[in-house]
């Protein structure tokens, strides 16, 4: 298996789903898969212009020549393809749907029938046939993440493929005043990781267990209370250099 990771936080993989896709890569490496990995952000890859060029003059090219260029073979080489899409207002960071716009040019304009009878375009290029969203959210519901798997897994079957596991965390502003909160769940992604490099899937148990949020609400607001004052200390001292200007 060869797969793909995108970090597609504005951070980089500087914040926590940085720790969770590499959590995932060292199980999937584990497995014997070899994995490339990409910091979509670096890569400063425009928005679709929709000029559909690909679709009627040149079909299986984008007409725009920028960072896409580099992650076009590495998504044409893969079998699997890892989302570390934190959630950016109920949906993903600009950086990576700018990407999954730019995919649309693996599209020819004509339609067919899928197996469940969706109307769909065929692909002038195979995108990775598996997909698996990783994730993490600042508040401490699971529920947060709905609209970012329906949309994850509606873009998955658009490109011809599946959406194969969603491994999700909430409660990322707590989690980060107190980091070794997530380790259970980062061996848990390891083993997930492994999983899918051995078996092409992850188990229902670990990806039941990936599912149960690491933090309780009480522990929660505990921690992100810490946060708070945090914020209060800042925005005092923030007011009070102005008043020095
Ligand atoms: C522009 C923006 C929008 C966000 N929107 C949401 C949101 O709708 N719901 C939520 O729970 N967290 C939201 N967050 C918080 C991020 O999901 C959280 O900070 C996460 O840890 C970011 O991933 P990273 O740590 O890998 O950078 C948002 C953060 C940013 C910067």
């Amino acid at each position: 298996m060869r797969a793909l990771v995108l970090y597609g936080s504005a951070r980089g993989d500087k914040g926590v789903t940085g720790r969770m896709g590499r959590a995932l890569i060292a199980g999937l490496e584990q497995g014997g898969a070899s994995v490339d990995a990409v910091v979509v952000k670096d890569l400063e890859i425009a928005p679709c212009v929709a000029c559909l060029s690909c679709m009627h003059r040149h079909p299986g090219r984008c007409a725009q020549r920028d960072g896409m260029d580099e992650l076009y073979p590495l998504l044409q080489a893969a079998d699997l393809l890892v989302m570390a899409a934190p959630v950016y207002t109920d949906s993903m960071s600009a950086q990576l749907k700018a990407v999954m716009d730019r995919c649309v040019c693996a599209m020819q304009p004509f339609l067919y029938a899928d197996q469940a009878g969706r109307i769909r375009h065929p692909m002038a290029w195979a995108m990775p046939s598996q997909t698996v969203l990783v994730s993490t959210c600042s508040f401490p519901e699971y529920e947060t993440f709905a609209p970012l798997i329906a949309t994850v897994r509606a873009q998955a079957v658009g490109f011809g493929g599946q959406c194969v596991a969603e491994l999700c965390v909430p409660g990322s502003l707590a989690l980060q005043m107190a980091p070794t909160e997530l380790e259970p769940h980062l061996e848990l992604i390891v083993r997930a990781g492994h999983e899918l490099a051995q078996e092409g899937r992850v188990r229902q148990t670990t990806l039941a267990a990936i599912q149960r949020p690491p933090l309780s609400v009480d522990r929660f607001r505990e921690l992100a209370g810490r946060y708070e004052d945090w914020c209060r200390k800042r925005q005092a001292k923030a007011e009070k250099n102005t008043e020095i200007c």
